[in-house]
């Protein structure tokens, strides 16, 4: 290892706090000092290159060193990197809402921006809370959201996350909601099988809808991949199934699409697939292609004009961020839109994601692998101790790492989720780095769990 590797490491150990780690593990360990990037790699201060398994944490969408991203950024540099949105606006703001209403689904009309997605869904959150009482119904203050939910950090956004290692901490801090079951068809929480089930699941939004809609602001879920949950993919209908539940019984729709937007899925954005317009989207992560922090929440008309009125109507939705809108970051998200228009990025995505579900279903195949699941380019195999009885493993074996450390060793870079492997490739990717991915992937998961 390198002197300049050694002195940032030990700089990194001594002052740096990383997130969703324990240090005292992280500590033990060699750093890997990730110092540039190009495609689909990751290249280390070592020389080493990775393959980039989950998009530097589900962001990143053409890959690293994207043509229109870096002229985008550099030529805004030129002009202006930051002016508020408080009261006055700038070109790539005004730009990029206009083209974010153009790609969006039909219906949906403002566009408010934040910084990352925990904020996006804190706006969602509060402002789906303030229509309700600027219509005259202040009654409504609960939301429904799902178990095996995740929706950022904050605690808005973990009041209606509904993963216990992550939230159950806080449990004292956060509001009260209802929590409908999630819909994981290889552990249904309900027992019952797809699809003779009838998708009892979006059943379960109902009955609370039918209980409960007067005091119901909104149903907010992940459309069609509840990722941090594990990546847990909806079976079809499920969507439609719960907008028209929403609509019987008077309450928003807020479907979160930070980790599933810009071309994860296969279409631009989940909701697509069925045709479904919520009434707030939520969108973040792969917004700038995976360049800089830039999340929006997206209504309709209705929603944004019950907000209009005199000032001292005190209608106005009191809530902003020091950096929305920033020029540079909506710079980069335009870079962004001109590269899938380039590249033809979802056109080409169809057969990458036949390769993807083609490999994939290899995977089955292993001894101890109790589940593939899929959506796009978006994947999750779950890991068992026991097939038949979908006993996991237990959580010191720490399986998921196990596997991990053994892509790393083959160069390919992946963060699992527990027990869940996790496969999230910019979609950008070309095909060889996809097989590549794959087949590191198949050879560690067997390696590690295939080990005397
Ligand atoms: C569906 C979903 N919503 C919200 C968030 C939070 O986004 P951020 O980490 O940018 O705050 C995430 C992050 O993983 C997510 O997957």
């Amino acid at each position: 290892m390198s002197n300049r590797t050694k002195k940032l490491g030990e700089y990194d150990k001594q002052f740096v706090w990383h997130p969703f780690t324990q240090m005292k593990e992280y500590r033990e360990k060699d750093p890997v000092v990730i110092e540039s990037g190009y495609g689909a790699y990751l290249i280390d201060t070592e020389g080493k290159r990775y393959i980039d398994g989950v998009s530097s944490l589900w962001v990143n969408i053409h890959g690293h060193k994207v043509p229109e991203i870096d002229s985008a950024i550099k030529n805004q540099v030129d002009k202006l990197s930051h002016s508020t949105l408080l009261g006055v606006t700038n070109p790539p703001a005004s730009e990029l809402a206009k083209r974010l209403i153009d790609i969006c689904p039909p219906g949906l009309s403002k566009v408010f921006y934040s910084g990352d997605g925990a904020s996006a869904v804190e706006v969602a959150l509060k402002m789906a809370f303030q229509y309700w009482k600027l219509k005259g119904k202040p009654e409504k203050t609960k939301f429904v959201s799902l178990e095996n939910g995740y929706h950022g950090d904050t605690l808005g956004a973990v009041s209606v996350g509904g993963i216990d290692l992550f939230h159950s901490a806080f449990e004292p801090l956060l509001f009260e909601n209802f929590k409908a079951p999630s819909y994981y068809c290889y552990r249904c929480p309900l027992n019952k099988t797809y699809p003779s089930c009838d998708l009892a699941c979006a059943d379960g939004v109902e009955k609370i809808l039918s209980e409960h809609h007067q005091e119901i602001i909104g149903v907010i879920f992940e459309p069609y991949v509840q990722a941090a949950g594990g990546m847990i993919v909806s079976p079809p209908g499920y969507l439609k199934k719960v907008r028209e539940y929403c609509d019987e019984y008077g309450v928003l729709m807020i479907l979160d699409e930070v980790a599933t937007g810009f071309g994860r899925t296969g279409k631009m954005f989940a909701c697509e697939h069925d045709q479904v317009t919520p009434d707030i989207l939520v969108l973040g992560k792969g917004m700038t292609g995976g360049y800089l922090p830039l999340s929006a929440t997206i209504t309709t008309e209705e929603l944004y004009e019950a907000f209009l009125g005199d000032y001292d109507e005190f209608k106005t939705f009191f809530h902003g961020h020091s950096y929305a809108g920033n020029p540079l970051s909506c710079a980069a998200s335009l870079g962004n839109l001109e590269a899938f228009d380039n590249n033809r990025t979802l056109k080409n995505l169809d057969q990458k994601i036949q390769l993807f579900e083609d490999e994939l279903r290899e995977f089955s195949g292993l001894k101890h692998v109790g589940d593939v699941r899929s959506k796009g380019l978006m994947a999750g195999i779950e890991l068992v101790e026991d097939k038949e009885n979908k006993n996991p493993y237990a959580p010191e074996l720490k399986m998921g790492w196990q596997v991990a450390d053994r892509a790393m060793e083959d160069e390919v870079l992946i963060r699992p989720l527990g027990n869940v492997i996790v496969l999230m490739p910019p979609i950008g990717i070309p095909m060889d780095d996809l097989k590549k991915l794959l087949r590191v992937t198949y050879s560690s998961i067997k390696n590690a769990t295939e080990a005397p």
